[in-house]
C-alpha cells in the first residue's frame, strides 16, 4: 500500500509544482467534490485536487458543466478543503462568473477564496479572458488556465471531439498558452488535444502543463475521479484508464445489504444493543 504514497508530506504549493516541472517530476491531479473522497484522494498522495465544475455532471447529473452555480461550487470546494492536508486545492470558476466583466470575475474569485479556503482557481479560455485573469492575479489569487476542449464552451464547439487538430486552432492554442503563462498563471490544463501539440506547449512554457487526453509529455495528468474509479459506466473515452470498477463493487455490496435486510440476516445478535 505504501508504495504509491509520497514521502514528502509538506503542503503542496504553486511554487512546489513549478519545482516539480523544473526537476522533471510528474504531477498527479484528480478531481474531488466532497469531504470523504477528498480525504482518500489526498491520503493516496495526489498533488493537486481539482474541485471541478464536472461536479455538475458527476454530482448533479447534468449533461454539461454549464448549470452549476457559484454557490454550488463554493459548497463543494468548502467540503473538499476540510478533507485535505497535503494537496493543493484548485476550484473551477463556474460558467458565467468570469466571462462578462473582469471586475465581477475578481469579485467572484475573491468570494470563492474567502468562503472555501481553497488555494487557487481554474478558468477556461485564452486571450479573451486575460483581463479577468490579470485582475484575479492582482488580488493575490493563483490562477490555473484551461485550454483545448473547454467544456463550458461545448455549445459553441457542438462536439466533445479532439480540439486543435487544425493548424489555425493549434496556433491559437499555442498563443493562448503563452499569454496565460506571460500574465502569471501558475499552470495550465490541456484537455483532449493531439499529444504532439501538448508536447510542444509543455516545452515552450515554463509553467506546469497538466494533460487530460493530451498525451504523456505533459508535466502532469488529471482525471475525473469518478471516471478513473469506474463509477461511471457510460463514459469510455480513449484517454481514460480505469483503476477500479467501483460501479460493480458498490452495486454488489448494496445488493448484498438489500438481501441481508430482506432475509432478516442483518442485523444479527452482535449488531444490536
Ligand atoms: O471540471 C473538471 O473536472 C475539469 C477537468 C476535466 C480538468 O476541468
Amino acid at each position: 500500500m505504501a508504495g504509491y504514497l509520497v514521502d514528502d508530506t509538506r503542503k503542496v504549493t504553486t511554487h512546489r509544482l513549478f519545482e516539480m516541472k523544473q526537476g522533471g517530476k510528474k504531477i498527479a491531479m484528480l478531481t474531488s467534490y466532497d469531504y470523504t473522497m477528498a480525504q482518500i484522494v489526498d491520503g493516496a498522495g495526489v498533488d493537486v485536487i481539482l474541485v471541478g465544475d464536472s461536479a455538475s455532471n458527476t454530482m448533479a447529473g447534468n449533461l454539461t458543466t454549464l448549470p452549476i452555480t457559484l454557490d454550488q461550487m463554493i459548497y463543494h470546494a468548502r467540503s473538499v478543503v476540510r478533507g485535505v492536508k497535503r494537496a493543493l486545492v484548485v476550484c473551477d470558476m463556474p460558467f458565467g462568473t468570469y466571462q462578462v466583466d473582469p471586475q465581477d470575475a475578481a469579485r467572484n474569485a475573491i468570494r470563492i477564496m474567502q468562503e472555501t479556503g481553497c488555494d487557487a482557481l481554474k478558468l477556461e479560455g485564452g486571450e479573451e479572458i486575460i483581463p479577468a485573469v490579470k485582475l484575479i492575479l492582482d488580488a493575490g489569487i493563483p490562477v490555473m488556465g484551461h485550454l483545448g476542449l473547454t467544456p463550458q464552451s461545448i455549445n459553441k464547439f457542438g462536439t466533445y471531439a479532439v480540439r486543435a487538430k487544425e493548424a489555425a486552432e493549434a496556433e491559437k492554442l499555442r498563443n493562448d498558452a503563452l499569454a496565460l503563462a506571460d500574465v502569471g498563471c501558475f499552470a495550465i490544463v490541456l484537455e483532449k488535444i493531439p499529444a504532439l501539440l501538448a508536447q510542444e506547449v509543455t516545452t515552450s512554457v515554463n509553467i506546469p502543463i497538466i494533460g487530460i487526453g493530451a498525451g504523456g509529455a505533459c508535466d502532469g495528468q488529471v482525471l475525473v475521479v469518478h471516471d478513473m474509479l469506474g463509477m461511471n459506466k457510460g463514459f469510455s473515452p480513449k484517454f481514460l484508464r480505469r483503476y477500479a470498477n467501483l460501479f460493480d463493487v458498490m452495486t454488489d455490496a448494496i445488493g448484498n445489504y438489500v438481501s441481508d435486510v430482506k432475509s432478516r440476516d442483518f442485523p444479527n445478535a452482535d449488531e444490536q444493543y
